[in-house]
């Protein structure tokens, strides 16, 4: 038999592998109290517009309830005959409340209609990745304090680079989700217009009121064109493409806290409740959380390029390509979600490890630049000099096995007979970090500064 939705010009109904194929209800099912939000705000106004009698809108909202609430209880029985959760839903009130249901989709189109379902559906994960950015930033703002002055080493080409604070390295994190959390808000501010009352494409005849449905569903306003509104899949793009930002953060963060946890930095020790053992070796602590966060790009970033290319080659409107969109953006969201609250949870209950972090600081001669600052500063040398100067001490102490400090006045003499005693005050790394007060140094006085201004935007 034919579908009933839309089978009146059909004699057969669809091949087994045509309804396979077709179908999305296994997926989008996950829509359904959007599903539903959306027609309980189309079918009050249908009636507040005179298009449908006020009894049928009752009989309707009613029902939207009850099958609300089989959907709540898991007693729903869906059907992939049905195709979608839009399709599900409506046949499903027509059995509670019969005929007033074949109203409901009055001046309306699946095409608006799964619009509006779906964005509903991503504003609620831009929202949730706010709170999940606000909770990692508060749990980084918590270390950073901490450790504000603690020091180590800091990298380029991981190799050692200059000493920094561990509140700094902290800190440069908090940017990072900070840009996250406003690329979020951002694209939430954009991208609530609502699509309902677009129809199929071009508009309806029906004297119906998208500024009512718009605000019932909490939509800034509706979309200005019909053809755009149910063709633009924009927001699923930008809400893939600032989690595919946010995702890459979490990877490097990630990615630092494997080094770190490792035997060979004992930088950090992450906790018993975010590591997982070895079934055969009995010392292994293993980061799995990390490596899981670092591996969760991957996928996400692979949802934003197929969404792209399912995207790409569409002309206006509405195709069908365009119901690949949705499981893309949900594996998406579900895992940017699980990684920040993973990398959250790690950060609160990771502990540095204050004195193996100062001993990496100290070896590698971290502190040549300062020593090279200190000969253009005291003795007046270009810093071509004073960095050729320094590269040839840092030769002789290679050579001897030890660190900058560790070099004697004559050794430093016969390099540059104007050095005096005055040069080992720079070779500290505690000294070499407060010395870098420029605005966003690594100081721990800039450090603090940032923190400050970071809780004051929290609040
Ligand atoms: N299940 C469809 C989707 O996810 C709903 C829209 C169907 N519209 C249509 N004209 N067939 O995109």
């Amino acid at each position: 038999t034919s579908n009933k939705m839309w089978g009146g010009r059909f004699s057969a109904g669809p091949d087994a592998i045509m309804e396979a194929i077709n179908a999305s209800i296994s997926f989008d099912k996950r829509m359904a109290a959007q599903d539903i939000a959306g027609s309980r705000a189309h079918a009050a106004m249908l009636a507040a517009t005179g298009i449908i009698k006020t009894n049928d809108a009752e009989a309707i909202r009613e029902g939207l309830l009850t099958v609300l609430s089989e959907i709540e209880g898991g007693t729903f029985e869906y059907s992939a005959a049905l195709e979608d959760i839009h399709m599900n839903v409506e046949a499903r009130l027509k059995e509670v409340i019969g005929e007033p249901a074949g109203r409901l989709h009055t001046g309306r189109s699946r095409n608006d209609q799964v619009a509006t379902d779906f964005k509903l559906w991503v504003r609620d994960q831009f929202d949730a990745a706010e709170e999940s950015l606000l909770a990692l930033i508060r749990a980084l703002l918590a270390q950073a304090e901490a450790g504000a002055d603690w020091v180590m080493p800091g990298f380029t080409h991981l190799q050692t680079a200059q000493p920094v604070t561990w509140g700094h390295h902290m800190m440069a994190y908090v940017e990072m989700f900070g840009r996250d959390l406003s690329r979020m808000r951002d694209a939430r501010a954009r991208m609530n217009e609502c699509p309902l009352g677009a129809a199929a494409l071009a508009g309806t005849s029906f004297p119906i009121d998208r500024d009512a449905t718009a605000k019932a569903l909490g939509f800034d306003r509706p979309s200005a064109n019909s053809l755009d509104a149910v063709s633009d899949r924009d927001f699923a793009l930008e809400f893939l493409g600032a989690a595919s930002i946010c995702a890459m953060h979490l990877s490097r963060f990630a990615e630092e806290l494997v080094i770190w946890s490792s035997a060979q930095f004992r930088f950090v020790a992450l906790s018993d409740r975010f590591s997982t053992g070895s079934s055969i070796m009995p010392q292994k602590k293993n980061p799995d959380a990390a490596e899981l966060i670092r591996a969760k790009i991957g996928r996400i970033f692979g949802a934003n390029v197929a969404l792209m290319m399912v995207m790409k080659g569409l002309p206006l409107a509405y195709s069908k390509d365009m119901q690949e969109d949705k499981e893309q953006v949900f594996d998406a969201a579900d895992n940017l979600m699980l990684a920040l609250a993973a990398m959250e949870g790690m950060v609160r209950d990771m502990t540095g490890n204050r004195e193996n972090l100062a001993a990496a600081a100290g070896s590698g001669f971290s502190t040549a630049t300062d020593l090279a600052d200190w000969l253009v500063r005291v003795l007046g040398l270009p810093f071509r000099d004073a960095h050729h100067i320094t590269g040839s001490l840092v030769g002789v102490a290679e050579a001897q096995g030890c660190d900058l400090p560790d070099l004697t006045l004559d050794q430093m003499q016969a390099a540059h007979a104007g050095i005096t005693e005055g040069v080992f005050d720079v070779l500290g790394v505690d000294n070499s970090v407060n010395s870098r007060m420029s605005y966003g140094g690594t100081a721990p006085a800039q450090v603090r500064a940032q923190i400050a201004r970071w809780k004051e935007v929290l609040e």
